[in-house]
Formats: structure tokens, sequence, C-alpha cells
């Protein structure tokens, strides 16, 4: 019924959207990972199908059900996560990164699992590549936006990251506050758009706060 409701607004965008954590494997049984659940990307995506977009969601594991009427395609680590999006991103008109890349992977992942005493050696990272900042180098006339999670300076924090990234906004999210932010269904953020607005929002359904990220997609996408 939700589909049907929503305004058409979106109808004929090819948007390409991210979610979830990435697994870094260091032998074929141990990861380092984050705790992100997928869900605010997850929301995006079917927001914006409901709204008449094209939707392709790369998707690290989660235990979330595939949406209908989006494309999926499962990664598990930042690499193929990068890729997926690469090559995607001919197609893509706007891309909303919600995806929570893990920033390091084991310089080596073995193909066996070894003893713990054998795993304790693996632990030496080599930084994952930063995918948003490659889409922002290559940006062309697309919408990019990001999402940024912070405990403290965060409005700081943000606004360096939309720069250095080349996004049109990026949406802040407190991960320390109560009852919001990893795995709950509600988010409290604050939007900062490129020409230097801040918008907090108030507590609201990762559905809604969705909804207000493609409002601002629409923008810029028509603009
Ligand atoms: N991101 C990305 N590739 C990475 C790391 C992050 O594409 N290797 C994206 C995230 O999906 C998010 C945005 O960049 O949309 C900001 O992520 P964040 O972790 O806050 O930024 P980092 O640049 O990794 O900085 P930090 O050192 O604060 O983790
Ligand atoms: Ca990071």
């Amino acid at each position: 019924l939700r589909a049907f409701l929503a305004p058409k607004d979106l109808l004929g965008l090819r948007l390409l959207v991210s979610a979830g954590p990435t697994r870094e494997y260091l032998d074929p049984v141990r990861f380092l990972s984050n705790p992100s659940s997928g869900r605010m990307g997850y929301a995006v995506a079917e927001a914006a199908r409901d709204r008449g977009a094209e939707v392709v969601l790369v998707s690290g594991p989660t235990s979330l059900p595939d949406p209908w009427g989006v494309e999926v395609v499962r990664v598990e680590s930042a690499l193929e996560m990068r890729e997926a999006l690469l090559e995607r991103y001919g197609w893509a008109e706007a891309v909303v990164m919600a995806a929570a890349v893990a920033d390091y992977r084991p310089a080596e992942t073995l193909k066996d699992k070894e003893p713990k005493a054998e795993a304790e050696k693996l632990l030496r990272l080599v930084p994952n590549p930063d995918i948003l900042k490659e889409l922002g180098e290559g940006k062309g006339g697309r919408v990019l936006v990001g999402f940024a999670m912070e405990t403290a300076e965060g409005l700081e924090r943000a606004r360096e990251k939309l720069r250095r990234k080349n996004l049109d906004l990026i949406v802040l999210n407190w991960v320390n506050r109560e009852g919001v932010g990893f795995g709950s269904p509600e988010n409290e953020v604050v939007l900062l758009l490129r020409d230097g607005r801040v918008l907090e929002l108030p507590r609201m359904t990762k559905r809604r706060v969705a909804d207000r990220i493609l409002d601002w997609v629409r923008e810029f996408w028509k603009a």
C-alpha cells in the first residue's frame, strides 16, 4: 500500500545504493567487521523504489531479506563492494553510500583455517580503498550522498568528509545516542549540504530519514 501511495517523484532515476557492513577475512572462518545492520541503506533502496526509481542495492552481509523490485548484489569484502559499485557506476545517476566499509583488511587471507596461535600472526592490516572518495573523483553530473558515523566533533568531521569525497550531501549519524544508530529502527541525523546548510532532523524511523535524504537527491538530480 505504501508503494502505491508514494508520490512517483523519482520516476526514471537510476539509483545505486550500498548497505551493510563488509567482512575482511583472516582465514575461512575468521573476519573483521562492524555491527552495521544494513537497515538504513535498505530503507533508502525501498523508499526510492516506491517513489519510482530504478534501484540497484549492493549489500554486504545482513540478515535482511532482498527487497522486492530492487536488484540486489551481495558482496562480502570492501574490495568486492568496490568492484560491484564501479561496475554499475556508469549506469547510475545517483549513489547513496550507506555501507559501513571496513577501513582495514588483513594483509593476507589464509586459504585454510589455522590454529589460533597462527591466526594471531596474521593481524597485519592494510588500508582498504576509500570507495566513496573514488566515486567522488569520477563524479561527473551524478548526485553523491555519503554517511558519517561519529561520536565526537561530528559536524566538523562530517563537513571535512563532504569536501574530501566531493559529495552533495552527507548524513551525520550520532552513534552514541541512546536508542538510535546501529541496528535500531530509528535514527537521529543531521544533513550537511554541499552549500554549507546544516539540517538537524528530529528522531524518526529510518524509512522517514530515507525519504528526507531522497528529497534532496531529487533536488540535486533535477538541478
Ligand atoms: N567509505 C567508503 N570506503 C571506505 C570507507 C568509507 O566508501 N573505505 C564511505 C562510507 O560508506 C561513508 C563515508 O565513506 O559513506 C564515510 O565513512 P566514514 O567511515 O565515516 O569515513 P572514513 O573516510 O572512513 O573516515 P574515518 O577515519 O572517520 O573512519
Ligand atoms: Ca571509516
